[in-house]
């Protein structure tokens, strides 16, 4: 991490300012490896490989670790020469494609794909995941000057308060075991007039219907390693049976989802690539150990209670997508109420 970025991170624990108190290595303008300690509670917080690391190793979202690691690339419009990603953020965020000098918030970012639409931006990208994933983000993103890589939990944000001036959260809450606590705990990162997008599985009676549900219940609590190779050897062994039923008009895709193979051929993506989805997209089914889609009724909900105002909230990309704008009101002694 570079040195200025310091002013953007809190203590996750009791929101004190940290320090750098040691530097072990650096390449001259980021610090490799150090430690960083809260001046409020004295908690130490390590920086390894260029990451300020703010959450235990082994945490609920080691499968995501390992589903990024084998698919640094699988996603990004660099590697698909579409355009898929950058439809998606655009559409979904609907913001300005020169944001130069503001600040993005990204919570959740995976291997990173939606990091590069934003740093395209120009604004100063803040990157966050819980897993280990953000090593591949940094291997992918950290080479630009307007990203910041960093591990936390969407629970125990490490950042100062109402210092973005967008925010955005996508493909996550669903994975998180309180998706509504993890959509509140977005609210106090961003400035008032800020905007937050976010995502998340809708949930309709396919869901009681489908298969996945019910085989998730075992996939689960599988290793991710054993339960990787087991979806590589499924895909191979269906492959051919779904590119059969990949020819039938409007319900041949269909089918190979209900069988668990995810089919993104509507997208484009075809050969080599189509599968590396379908491994990728297979694993994101069946690995999460949360996965809590939500109706279009609740999401509206959660905005109102969280007092956002120009509220969308509308079926969209991954499911549901909602966007909404924070406006703060002034209490009676001028306090800000959140
Ligand atoms: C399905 S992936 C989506 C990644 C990326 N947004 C994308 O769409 O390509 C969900 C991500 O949420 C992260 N995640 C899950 N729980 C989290 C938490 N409590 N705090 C931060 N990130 C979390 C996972 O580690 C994972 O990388």
């Amino acid at each position: 991490m570079k040195k200025e970025y310091l002013s953007l991170l809190a203590c996750p624990r009791c929101r004190g300012d940290l320090e750098i108190v040691r530097i072990r290595h650096t390449d001259g303008h980021r610090i490799e490896s150090g430690d960083l300690v809260c001046r409020g509670c004295g908690a130490i917080y390590e920086i390894v490989r260029f990451i300020p690391r703010f959450v235990p190793i082994d945490n609920y979202a080691t499968s995501f670790g390992l589903e990024w690691s084998k698919h640094r690339k699988t996603q990004y419009d660099t590697y698909t020469g579409l355009t898929l990603s950058e439809q998606r953020f655009f559409e979904e965020t609907k913001w300005d494609r020169d944001l130069r000098g503001e600040r993005i918030l990204e919570v959740g970012s995976g291997a990173g794909r939606f990091t590069e639409q934003a740093a395209r931006t120009g604004a100063l990208v803040v990157s966050m995941d819980f897993s280990d994933a953000v090593d591949v983000n940094y291997e992918m993103n950290g080479h630009r000057g307007n990203v910041f890589v960093v591990q936390g939990d969407i629970y125990t944000m490490p950042f100062k308060r109402m210092i973005f001036d967008n925010l955005f959260c996508m493909g996550v809450l669903q994975h998180t075991p309180d998706p509504f606590r993890a959509f509140m705990s977005l609210l106090p990162c961003v400035r008032d007039g800020g905007n937050i997008v976010i995502d998340v599985y809708k949930r309709t009676i396919d869901v009681y219907l489908s298969l996945k549900y019910y085989v998730r219940r075992f996939t689960k609590n599988m290793t991710p390693e054993r339960l990787y190779r087991l979806t590589r050897k499924y895909v191979d062994f269906m492959w051919p049976f779904c590119s059969l039923m990949r020819r039938i008009p409007k319900i041949g895709r269909m089918i190979n989802w209900a069988v668990l193979v995810a089919d993104h051929s509507n997208r484009g993506l075809k050969g080599e690539i189509l599968k590396e989805w379908a491994y990728l997209d297979t694993f994101d089914m069946l690995s999460p150990k949360y996965d809590h889609p939500q109706t279009l009724r609740t999401v509206n909900r959660w905005f109102l209670k969280a007092g956002l105002h120009d509220i969308e909230v509308q079926y969209g990309y991954n499911g549901i997508e909602g966007r909404g704008r924070v406006i703060r009101s002034v209490d009676h002694r001028g306090g800000v109420v959140s």
